[in-house]
């Protein structure tokens, strides 16, 4: 890839939007003091292209003030097409991404990708042919990058050659280390437990024998405990049959106290008629009489009503009480007539004596018959009352004779009823002794067998069969243990029998993984690989070398020297030899000039080794390294390097804050920086 231009907003110290334009400039030098904003324009590239920083959160990186930021940054591809990546991020966290490409600068950009910020990323890298990582080992030198690998010791040097081309193991051989470590306690603990596993599988046979004796120990105990079983079984029986027995002689005594009793009850039934008979026979049925009585009551009541008498007596007191009546008005008259003789008493005349003794006469006549007529009413009167008093009295001898009848009619009624009141208690007492007795019979027909209890010690019986239950139950629980014993030694077994193998494939693991951990320690298989890359390092950085130093330098690798016991044997090493003007000499002895070519020379060696093995050409350089300690010699070096190099990148960019530097160059990026941010002034020197 070759980078064309670059916009900068929000990014760092460039804050305003910023567009750098390196299109037509191969050999560029960015230059300015420090901190005016130089490394941040690459950084802005990579975050850009990568997402990553090479410190720092993205946030971080959002200028002071801003609120956002942008990185645009178009690209050459190798295959002619032009691609442009511009990664946003918000303060607030919000981050997208934008791929496009284009065929040809005049055609519209096209977007690749699925739109994702995945997605935009995979497609960059493709694009690209590098990962962040791939690009900064090959074409982006940071500070004290390009002298690393030469000017490291020569004990260090296969270390650093390894962590360039990512051939450090040492992580891989301490985790090995720790596996294997891991590996090993497993294994010791599993062969504790196999010897534990086996140790108890031995008791198999002697348990099974005594579970062998056990098992007839319990069958014994079994028929001891059946045998008490059914003792105390037949106990129970008699137990059950005495106790049916004293249910049915206690009913038979209950049936004969009920029987006594109904026979005395029937016994006072039977007095309580012959009482009742008694009493009957003294209140028999009233004779026949009581008809002719009533009879004779009819007639009186007829005679007594009749008007002859009642009547007669009534007319017989009117009459003499009207003759009576009659009399004094008779006797008044007279006395008025012997006492007034001269005055009539009724018209006041005066009165002859004659007259007056006529009167008196016929009044005394008068009187007289009046008096007999009285006499007469009077006989007949007195006749009628006597009769009257017959009929009276005849009525109440009647009545009284009714009375007493009908008294002993109730009398022989009562008696009646008490007679059948009798009988009836009687019949049922005699139904209920005879119903009991019928009972009792059918009881005793049911008598059950009476049981023969004796000769049972039913406590002993009892403590038989406790004892041999509790026998058995322990020959049960020891057989139990037994069988679990064997059962934990057949396991036991086949725990070891399982274990075994896998210890096997254990320990054929470890050693598997101690081979790993022998082969990645640094002197193993890291130094086979760098031995197998050194030639193929040496032809390259010579290969820059040549171009560099215009064929007069060439670098020789020396992986052995001898050691100093003289004896011809020989130690590993890694020394630069540089034949230089007919002579080799170590690269220490070289000028800082000569050094720098030789730095950069292995530094872009280690580079073409790593896209070769990436199959992605290197087709821009940057280098940031400031070159702030270069002496004449070093900088004329450098520009003579740089010019050496310019037909194999196209696009070179070295950054530096040394202004005589910077001259050099035919086009200058100029970076400065003020209150409000970082610039940019691109000046290209006439040709
Ligand atoms: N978020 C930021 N906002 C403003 N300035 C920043 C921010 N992050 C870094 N800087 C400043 O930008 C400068 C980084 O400059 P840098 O590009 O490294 O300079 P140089 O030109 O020396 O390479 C530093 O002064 C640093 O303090
Ligand atoms: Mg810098």
């Amino acid at each position: 890839m070759r980078l064309q231009q670059i916009t900068l907003e929000g990014f760092g110290p460039w804050r305003a939007p910023t567009t750098i334009d390196l299109s037509g400039n191969d050999l560029i030098a960015m230059v300015g003091f420090n901190g005016s904003g130089k490394s941040s324009i690459l950084d802005g590239v990579l975050w850009s292209l990568y997402g990553q920083v090479r410190a720092g959160g993205a946030n971080g990186w959002i200028s002071v003030g801003s609120d956002m930021c942008r990185v645009q940054v178009q690209l050459q591809l190798a295959d002619g097409t032009q691609l442009q990546v511009e990664r946003l991020r918000t303060a607030s966290g919000k981050s997208s991404l934008m791929v496009q490409q284009r065929d040809h600068p005049d055609q519209d950009w096209a977007q690749i990708g699925d739109g994702s910020i995945g997605g935009g990323q995979t497609a960059i890298e493709q694009a690209v042919g590098a990962s962040l990582e791939l690009l900064l080992a090959t074409s982006w030198l940071s500070q004290g990058d390009a002298a690393r690998f030469s000017q490291a010791s020569a004990a260090q040097r296969r270390q650093v050659l390894a962590e360039m081309l990512s051939l450090d193991w040492t992580g891989l051989a301490t985790a090995a280390r720790q596996k294997a470590q891991a590996l090993t306690a497993a294994l010791e603990r599993q062969e504790i437990n196999l010897a534990h596993w086996e140790a108890q599988a031995t008791q198999t046979g002697s348990t099974q024998q005594q579970l062998a004796t056990e098992q007839q120990q319990l069958t014994q105990a079994e028929q001891a405990m059946e045998q008490a079983q059914q003792q105390a079984v037949a106990v129970q029986d008699v137990q059950a049959a005495q106790t049916q027995w004293d249910r049915w002689a206690q009913s038979m005594q209950n049936g004969t106290a009920a029987l006594t009793k109904y026979q005395a009850r029937a016994d006072q039934a039977q007095a309580g008629l012959q009482t009742a008979q008694r009493q009957a026979a003294a209140a028999p049925l009233p004779d026949e009489q009581r008809d002719k009585y009533l009879g004779r009551r009819s007639r009186h009541v007829t005679v007594h009503t009749t008007p002859s008498i009642e009547t007669r007596l009534t007319e017989w007191a009117a009459h003499i009480a009207g003759a009576r009546a009659r009399q004094a008005d008779l006797d008044e008259r007279l006395g008025a007539l012997r006492t007034l003789s001269e005055q009539c008493p009724l018209c006041l005349q005066g009165l002859s004596p004659d007259l007056c003794a006529k009167l008196v006469t016929e009044t005394e006549t008068e009187r007289h018959q009046i008096q007999t007529q009285i006499e007469f009413w009077r006989h007949r009167q007195t006749q009628d009352q006597h009769r009257s008093t017959v009929v009276h009295n005849g009525l109440d001898q009647i009545e009284t004779e009714l009375r007493a009848q009908a008294q002993a009619q109730h009398r022989h009624e009562l008696a009646q009823a008490a007679l059948g009141t009798a009988q009836q208690e009687l019949a049922n007492a005699e139904q209920v002794k005879d119903d009991t007795t019928q009972r009792l019979e059918l009881l005793r027909q049911q008598e059950p067998s009476k049981p023969d209890a004796h000769g049972f010690d039913l406590q002993q019986i009892q403590r038989n069969l406790t004892n041999a239950q509790q026998t058995h139950s322990s020959h049960l629980v020891a057989l139990g243990r037994l069988q679990q014993q064997l059962e934990a030694a057949q396991h036991a077994q086949r725990q070891a029998d399982q274990a075994r193998p896998e210890l096997q494939t254990a320990r054929q693991r470890l050693e598997a993984v101690r081979l790993v951990a022998r082969a990645a320690s640094p002197s193993e298989v890291p130094t086979r690989i760098i031995e197998s890359v050194l030639p193929a390092l040496e032809d390259r950085t010579n290969f820059w070398l040549d171009k560099m130093s215009n064929g007069t330098m060439s670098l020789q690798l020396i992986t052995e020297r001898a050691r100093s016991t003289g004896k011809g044997d020989t130690i590993p090493t890694l020394e630069l030899m540089v034949a230089y003007q007919g002579s080799e000499r170590p690269y220490a002895t070289f000028s800082g000039g000569e050094k720098l070519k030789l730095d950069l020379a292995c530094r872009l060696g280690i580079g073409a080794l790593l896209a070769a093995r990436a199959g992605a050409p290197i087709r821009t350089l940057i280098i940031d390294e400031g070159w702030g300690a270069l002496d004449q010699d070093g900088i004329n070096a450098l520009i003579e390097a740089l010019q050496a190099l310019q037909d194999s990148f196209e696009l070179i960019i070295t950054v530096t804050h040394v202004p005589a530097v910077a001259a050099a160059f035919p086009a200058r990026l100029e970076i400065s920086r003020d209150g409000a941010g970082s610039t940019a002034q691109l000046i290209e020197e006439a040709a």
